[in-house]
């Protein structure tokens, strides 16, 4: 038999039936107060197996929105975008959910047996249950208690990044296709972008926060939010270092458009930690030179280009920086060494996709695959010796020309 982990679920259920029934349970017993009003149904996920509905709902395509369509779908006094919100979400996450239930079955077995991927697969398949379990969204009473649900399932899938960062490196030693493991992870954590930039969306419609539109800052200063991230990784790298590298600003900084600022909270921080780190470490403490930021916003696109003095990227790392995993922080340093100096966003990070993931060499790779599921790019340039620029262009959402589908 080729044993891959669409097998394993029953497998491990037949083998360890006691595990996967905790697994179950522990991973059920918040949203189930949920859906015990409708169904007091508690299935284990082994019971998903070979189940039918997956593999329907993985078959169809997903329907992917334009961040315009979710801008300007429009807002009624009566609240029946609410309505349509939910009810699109209602159809499009099983599918979403399902084709992530795919990836995982086409992990090597040894792979997805590691006990933080199995984990994260059967978060996944719970969440395909009670969401393709949850009756049609009819009137705002349903509409109420959908969104209650996507609120607990977007908390409970929050460690998602690190589960999964922490899962592979453990299983690095069974691996021999890196290929697979890079090709997975830029699908599994772009698509986890997009399932929770549209359920985010669904909750802030509920918000009316001024100047927003769900999740869309409908007039975002690109110079502010920069500003803002500099100010944190500054905050941390002071803690860490002592020390702390100015960030200076130029180009268009007046540059202000509608845009989804989510994205920017994760790409920003791991840009500037990286620069902090080198400015200070490849720098005499008493000299440490500026990062520079620039940036330049057109009719297509906008860009930021991330400047810094610390060295560049030694010749022989500089295919690697962007594999899942690579890192130079010392052993001791690195995610999960337990003595919280880790690269230094990582105790601090709010981090808005996840729990902490910094150290384990995910910046990089996955700011790079954010970037292209938005339309845009991350490229590196390194002038070994003197430092590096990193290049982050982003796709305007109200583009004249075709935008990106979320
Ligand atoms: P981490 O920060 O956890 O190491 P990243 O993926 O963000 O993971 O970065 C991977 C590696 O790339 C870093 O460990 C470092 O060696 C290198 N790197 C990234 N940015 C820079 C930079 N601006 N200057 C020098 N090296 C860098
Ligand atoms: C995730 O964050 O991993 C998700 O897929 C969120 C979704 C279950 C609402």
């Amino acid at each position: 038999m080729n044993v891959t982990a669409r097998t394993m679920p029953a497998l491990l259920a037949a083998s360890c039936p006691v595990r996967t029934a905790l697994a179950a349970t522990n991973l059920s017993s918040r949203s189930f107060t949920i859906s015990l009003q409708e169904q007091p149904v508690v299935r284990p996920v082994s019971s998903f197996y070979n189940h039918a509905a997956v593999d329907i709902a993985a078959s169809k395509p997903s329907v992917r929105l334009t961040p315009s369509a979710m801008l300007y779908s429009g807002k009624s006094a009566d609240g029946s975008h609410l309505l349509r919100s939910a009810q699109y979400l209602h159809k499009e996450l099983p599918v979403r959910i399902a084709h992530r239930i795919n990836g995982f079955r086409g992990l090597p077995f040894i792979v997805g047996c590691n006990p933080n991927i199995l984990q994260v697969h059967e978060m996944y398949i719970r969440a395909f249950q009670l969401l393709s379990q949850f009756p049609p969204v009819k009137d705002f009473v349903d509409e109420q208690k959908f969104t209650n649900l996507i609120t607990e399932l977007l908390d409970d899938h929050r460690d998602v990044v690190t589960m999964l960062a922490v899962g592979f490196r453990e299983c690095r030693k069974h691996i021999q296709d890196e290929e697979m493991v890079r090709m997975f992870l830029d699908r599994t954590l772009t698509s986890r972008l997009g399932i929770r930039i549209i359920a985010e969306h669904h909750l802030l419609l509920h918000e009316n926060k001024p100047g927003n539109v769900g999740i869309i800052t409908v007039n975002m200063n690109l110079k502010k939010v920069i500003e803002s991230w500099a100010d944190f990784a500054s905050n941390v790298c002071q803690h860490r270092y002592g020390k702390v590298p100015e960030v200076k600003l130029n180009g268009h900084l007046n540059a202000s458009f509608p845009y989804i600022q989510q994205p920017l909270d994760y790409i920003l921080p791991e840009l500037l930690k990286n620069s902090m780190r080198s400015s200070i470490e490849k720098n005499d403490m008493n000299n440490v030179h500026p990062i520079t930021v620039t940036i330049a916003s057109n009719e297509v696109d906008f860009i930021m280009r991330f400047s810094d003095r610390g060295g560049g990227i030694p010749h022989q790392n500089l295919d690697k920086v962007m594999e899942y995993h690579f890192t130079t922080a010392a052993k001791e340093d690195q995610a999960d060494s337990g003595n919280g100096l880790s690269t230094f966003l990582e105790v601090c990070n709010p981090d808005p996709h996840g729990g902490p993931m910094y150290g384990y060499g995910f910046g990089l790779p996955t700011s790079r695959a954010y970037a292209g599921y938005l339309g845009g790019s991350l490229e590196i340039q390194s002038m070994q010796g003197i430092g590096t620029d990193v290049y982050l262009r982003l796709r305007h959402i109200d583009a004249k020309h075709e935008s990106f589908r979320i």
